[in-house]
């Protein structure tokens, strides 16, 4: 008989760890108050897949989730998975921007073990919950050695995701989660099955490391629509070190924008024009001069993520090239 895995399982809140009034609340229900080891207590059958050690890191919904956060988090997890009797780790999590957080864990961790995030659309409580079953599943993919060596990775409604491509894509539905080029695999009864491999560099081939992160450089999202004012964007412009701009379709700037925009980059502000629209590719002067406004390009990165990208760029470097490959090479 082969050994058990030994998993770490960390509780951070989240409707996972939520508790509603009645069974039909699937939507109106208290987040953050189950103990890690009450929702674990709900999946008894979850020993058989992993040697399970469960942790309370934090205890509150993710839209609260500052880049302090996203530190704590993840030299928590970088401190667990250092230890020769963890194989691999589960972060209980809120499904609001859990996309962030696995996507900084995909990126600046330094160890091939599984990292797993999960949570859930409808609390233990509700019916039709996925709470349980996710955690399930998640424990499977972190135990399996199948999932070593490909990055943090998100499972919901039996799919495994990587960190990379997932964002939640709907408020309630349990089929909430997508990734444009679809899931790396499924779970089914406890067995991860992976169809394809992530092709963008993370964990151990990226140039950050969670153990030297402090303090996070500021950088901001500007979300566009035809009567946004160039006002609105330079009171983000004094305040940020970089701003995401989420522009319509393929990164469209609207016309009474763009002086704003070039404003920013004379006043030492990284401007990366994104797109709103959820998926797709931003061309390098494709709608825009962007080389002769001095902008960044976000290439197919949604501005949630490209937020965090450039965050951990600009620790490194002011280089706009420089900055322009990360968006290529992550
Ligand atoms: N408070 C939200 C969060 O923690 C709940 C959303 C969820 O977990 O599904 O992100």
């Amino acid at each position: 008989m082969t050994e058990k895995a030994n998993i770490v399982v960390i509780g951070t809140g989240g409707t996972i760890a939520g508790q509603g009034k009645a069974a039909n609340n699937t939507s109106a229900y208290v987040c953050s108050v189950l103990h890690i080891d009450d929702i674990l207590g709900t999946i008894p059958h979850a020993s058989a897949l992993a040697s399970l050690r469960a942790q309370q890191l934090l205890q509150t919904g993710s839209e609260n989730f500052s880049n302090e956060h996203l530190l704590e988090i993840g030299k928590s997890v970088s401190r667990m998975l250092a230890r020769d009797d963890v194989d691999g780790a589960v972060i209980a999590h809120g499904t609001d921007t859990i996309e962030e957080t696995a996507y900084f864990l995909h990126l600046t961790l330094k160890s091939t073990k599984p990292v797993v995030v999960v949570g859930s659309m409808r609390p233990p409580s509700a019916m039709s919950s996925d709470a349980a079953v996710n955690l399930y599943d998640a424990i499977a993919v972190a135990a399996h050695p199948s999932s070593r060596g490909i990055g943090t990775l998100v499972v919901a409604n039996n799919e495994i995701h990587s960190a990379r491509d997932v964002m939640k894509g709907n408020s309630f539905k349990i089929e909430a989660f997508r990734s444009p080029y679809g899931p790396l695999g499924y779970v089914i009864e406890g067995q991860p099955r992976y169809y394809r491999h992530p092709s963008r560099a993370h964990t151990l081939a990226t140039s950050w490391s969670i153990e030297t992160l402090a303090l996070l450089p500021r950088v901001d999202i500007v979300y566009a629509y035809g009567a946004l004012e160039p006002e609105a964007v330079s009171a983000v412009v004094a305040r940020t070190q970089g701003l995401i701009y989420a522009g319509t379709g393929n990164g469209n700037v609207a016309a009474h924008l763009i002086q704003a925009l070039r404003d920013a980059v004379g006043r030492g502000v990284h401007v990366v024009r994104a797109s709103r629209t959820g998926s797709g590719i931003v061309l390098r002067n494709g709608a825009q001069p962007d080389d002769a406004y001095g902008w960044l390009t976000v290439e197919d990165q949604i501005p949630s993520k490209a937020r965090i990208l450039l965050t951990l760029a600009l620790t490194q470097t002011d280089d706009l090239q420089t900055l322009q490959t990360v968006f290529e090479r992550y």
